[in-house]
Order: C-alpha cells, then structure tokens, then sequence
C-alpha cells in the first residue's frame, strides 16, 4: 500500500524516523566503543560485546499502541528493505539507511497451531513458529540479515573494504553467512569451518553452493570457534558468529514477531528456545525487553530453554537454585540429534546470565527457565510432530520434548501457550529420521527405535518376466499385466477393498 492511504497519524512513523546513536557496550567491564569499526570482544577486558542505542529513550515518548500500529500497518508497505527484520528499523539497525539494508526474504516466519490430535496427545495448547522456512532454512538468516546490512553499510559509506567474512559453525550459521555474503559478492568473500563430518549433507551443500570457501577441521564446533577467534584476533576477517553483538540484534526480530502472532499480548506465553551457542536465547530475552520497554508489550513472556542430555552446559549451570554459588563449566559433548546446538562452551553464556538476571527482576519473578531432554525424547518427539502435519527440525523435536518436560515439571502451566521454535527446516536433518528408521543410529546416540514411529519405502516388483525400464517400455499386454498385479499387491498390503 502507498504511504498517502495509510491513515493519516501513522504516515510519518512508516519510514524508520529514529536518529540512533548506537555503541558496543562490554558485558564484563561496561567500557562503551563507537560502531565504525567491527568488534567482537571489548578492547579492554576480552569480555562480549552487546550494541546499544543512546537515543532509545526517545522510542519511549511514542506511545505503545502507536508502535504496536506501525509495525502492523508496516506490514503492508511494498518497501522491499522493510519486509524482513527491518520492519523493526529503530530496534535493530536504526543507522543502517534502507539503501544499505540486505534482504533475501527472510523473518515473518509462520506460526503454525501444533494439530489438535497433537495438543490432545500433549495436554497443552502450542505452536510451531518455522523458522526453518527462512532463506537458508533457519533462523540464522535473521541474524545474518542484520550483520550483513552493517557490513554492506560500511562498505558503501567507504569505511571499509574487501572484507573476508569468517565463521564457525554447526551448519546452519554457515549456510546463511555463505548465503548473504554471496549477495554481496563484488565487496565481501566469505570463509566457513565446520567440524568435520559433524553437519549434515544439506548443510555442508548450502556454503558449497553459495561459493564460499569450506574448510573442514578435526573435533567439534567449541574446536572450530576456537580456530575462528585466533584468526579474528590476528588477521584482517569479519567475524559471523553471534559473538558478532549484530547478529543478536537481528535474530531478536524473532520476539517482536511472536508479539505480533499473539496481538501483542504475551502474558500466557511460554516461548521455547533449543540453546547452543547460546546466540538465540540471547537476542529472545533482549528482543522482549526492549519490546515491553517501548510498551508495544505491557508484560514479558515465560521463556525456556532446552537442551539435550548430551550438551547441556546451561542447564546444569541454573541447576544451582543459589545465584551466588553459581558457577559456569563448559561441558564435554556427546553425539546429539539436535547436532546444530552440540555446544560445550557457549560464547553467549556471559549475555544470558546477564540478560536472564534482568528478566527475571523486570518481570518480578523466576521467568527465564532451562529444561533438559533426552536424545531419545527428541528423536520420538521431532518424528512424532512431523507425522502431525509439522516440518520440525530436531531442534524443533527438542523443544517439543522440552515442553512436554516443563509441563511434567509444571515449570509449564496448564493456562499457558507454549511457542515452540523449530530452528531450521526439517529437511536439513532428513538424516537423523532415516537413521532412526533404517536402525543405524550410532550407539553413542543412546536412541533406540519405536516401531511405531519408523516408516519405511516398500518396493513392489512383481515377479514378471518384463518390468519397465528406461530403455525397455512395455507393449500394452506387458504394461496391463504389470498395473495389475502391483495394484493388487498394493491394495493387499493397504487393506483396502475393490469395488463392488
Ligand atoms: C538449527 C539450530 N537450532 C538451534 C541452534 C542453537 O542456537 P544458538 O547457538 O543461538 O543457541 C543452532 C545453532 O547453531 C541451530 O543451527
Ligand atoms: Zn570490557
């Protein structure tokens, strides 16, 4: 729709208005530093960097009804560098012109009511929100979007130039990095490394095909980050990892839009978020709190996070009910079917202690939660959910598992909705179902099959002496004695009855 036939009050708040003024500010010394240059870690004390607009204040004049009619009325708007994260210009990259801003077609990512014979099973109302149907097929892309906006920025304003944008990652971070990078081809090149033989064959296809260059490393993506922040440190790279504060601003799009799902009414929502790096938990907690801070919210939803049995530093962290004696370690990781989040040492950690510390005290009791599952409840739960109409990666599967963990919990209530995030698509990790389905999960999986679940091809070939083939098609004699005998074996195997 054209800006003149919006009504008329909302007509100077539908292009981004704000004049930010945006730092990095250090989580573990508070040192502040400009945004002209790229920064991971605080010059000062190594610590993780969050960004932060001096000007927000000036957000809170608007009134939270006036935003929450931006955002949707902007939804209408045919401006292509407003359809994805930048619906929320002011809250995510508001010194990034629009002329800057790199959009793929990602975010506004469906939320799907999980099927009633689902809830039924279950015993509480959720969704799937799929950001597995993002451009790469994950949620990375919100963050990328965000991080390869700034990059392109700076290149265009002269700042910078030819920039080799490196990452670790698990699969799905270096698909979109690979992704985006390649849009912006003339100016950035990008580089990926993964552990190797520790993502799938989808996700080592994706940075291949964009053209980035693919390195693959011994050991697990904790060994591969390690890697990345050595060249980071020493050599002239930019760093995609969600160490990047960036790629948190753009992946917090994910709680605007939930809030705009739930007609910004997000009271009796618990949101679940499957944890690795930690990145994601991250950007959800921050993405709330600036949403109630500019009352477009006017309370924080329950947020928990889940992780697996075999990766599962967060949890054990929180496990200590006593703040002060809290004390973090890195875990050793074992074989995970959510494999994209089989992290040891999340680099967002220092982020989400912080941030779960505020929400807690902003929403005046315990509201940031962490849940463990079993490999097994995943696999059952990421199969089952597909078997119901959903496209859940396993992540997805995590969360569903998570939940039914929490409501057995009761961390869970029985009045609240649960929003569950499948992370990527569920074809990226086609391989851990026809794992499940063929038996050969390796042991260290620690799943064993339910034949209920498994689902095999069944391959009818009648015992004839002429079948098809490309190079030998079927006179009509063959061909009819061929259509008849598979489709009465089919119709046998089915149970199904000819018709009178
Ligand atoms: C599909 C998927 N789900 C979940 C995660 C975990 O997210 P985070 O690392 O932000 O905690 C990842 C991380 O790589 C992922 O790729
Ligand atoms: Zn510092």
């Amino acid at each position: 729709m054209r800006i003149e036939n919006f009504p008329l009050e909302i007509q100077e708040y539908l292009k981004p208005f704000h004049k930010a003024k945006m730092i990095y500010r250090c989580l573990g010394c508070e040192s502040e530093f400009g945004i002209d240059q790229l920064l991971y870690i605080c010059p000062e004390c190594g610590a993780v960097l969050l960004l932060h607009d001096e000007n927000f204040e000036d957000l809170k004049k608007i009134p939270g009804q006036t935003w929450q009619k931006i955002f949707d009325y902007r939804k209408m708007l045919k401006i292509p560098a407003m359809k994805g994260i930048y619906l929320f210009h002011e809250l995510i990259g508001p010194v990034i012109p629009l002329e800057h801003i790199i959009y793929l077609g990602e975010a506004h990512t469906p939320i799907v009511e999980a099927s009633a014979a689902l809830q039924e099973r279950v015993g509480f109302k959720f969704y799937f929100k799929n950001d597995g149907q993002n451009p790469s097929a994950s949620f990375k892309d919100r963050g990328m979007a965000s991080a390869l906006s700034y990059i392109n920025f700076l290149v265009g304003t002269g700042r910078v130039e030819d920039v080799l944008a490196i990452c670790a990652s698990t699969g799905d971070t270096s698909a979109a990095a690979a992704l985006y990078a390649s849009y912006v081809s003339r100016d950035v090149k990008s580089a990926v490394l993964l552990p190797h033989g520790k993502v799938t064959p989808q996700q080592l296809a994706q940075p291949l095909g964009s053209g980035a260059r693919v390195f693959e490393i011994p050991g697990l993506f904790d060994d591969c980050m390690k890697v990345v922040e050595a060249l980071s440190e020493n050599y002239s790279v930019a760093l995609l990892n969600s160490k990047n504060a960036w790629r948190i601003l753009g992946q917090e799009s994910y709680s605007y839009e939930i809030a705009m799902d739930f007609e910004f009414d997000v009271e009796k929502l618990a949101v679940f978020v499957p944890i690795g790096n930690a990145g994601n938990i991250t950007a959800v907690m921050n993405g709330f709190m600036k949403f109630l801070e500019i009352g477009a919210i006017s309370s924080l939803p329950k947020i928990i996070g889940v992780q697996s049995e075999h990766a599962d530093p967060v949890y054990k962290y929180y496990l200590e009910t006593d703040p002060a004696k809290r004390k973090f370690m890195p875990v050793a990781v074992r074989p995970s079917a959510a494999q994209a989040a089989m992290i040891g040492n999340p680099v967002s950690m220092p982020r989400v202690i912080k941030l779960a510390d505020r929400y807690n005290e902003i929403s005046k009791k315990r509201n940031v939660f962490v849940v463990q599952t079993t490999e097994q409840d995943i696999m059952d739960w990421y199969l089952t959910a597909n078997q119901n109409g959903h496209i859940a990666c396993t992540h997805g599967g995590e969360c569903l598992a998570g939940a039914v963990k929490a409501a057995e919990e009761s961390i869970l209530s029985s009045d609240e909705i649960a929003v569950l995030d499948s992370t990527a698509h569920a074809l990226k990790f086609a391989n851990f179902q026809n794992m499940y389905f063929d038996g050969t999960m390796p042991k260290d999986y620690g799943v064993t099959q339910n034949p209920e679940l498994i689902n095999k091809p069944e391959l009818i070939r009648p015992d004839l002496e002429k079948l098809p083939g490309p190079d030998s098609p079927l006179n009509d004699a063959d061909m009819t004695k061929f259509v008849d005998r598979v489709s009465i074996e089919i119709a046998k195997r089915l149970g199904i009855e000819e018709k009178k």
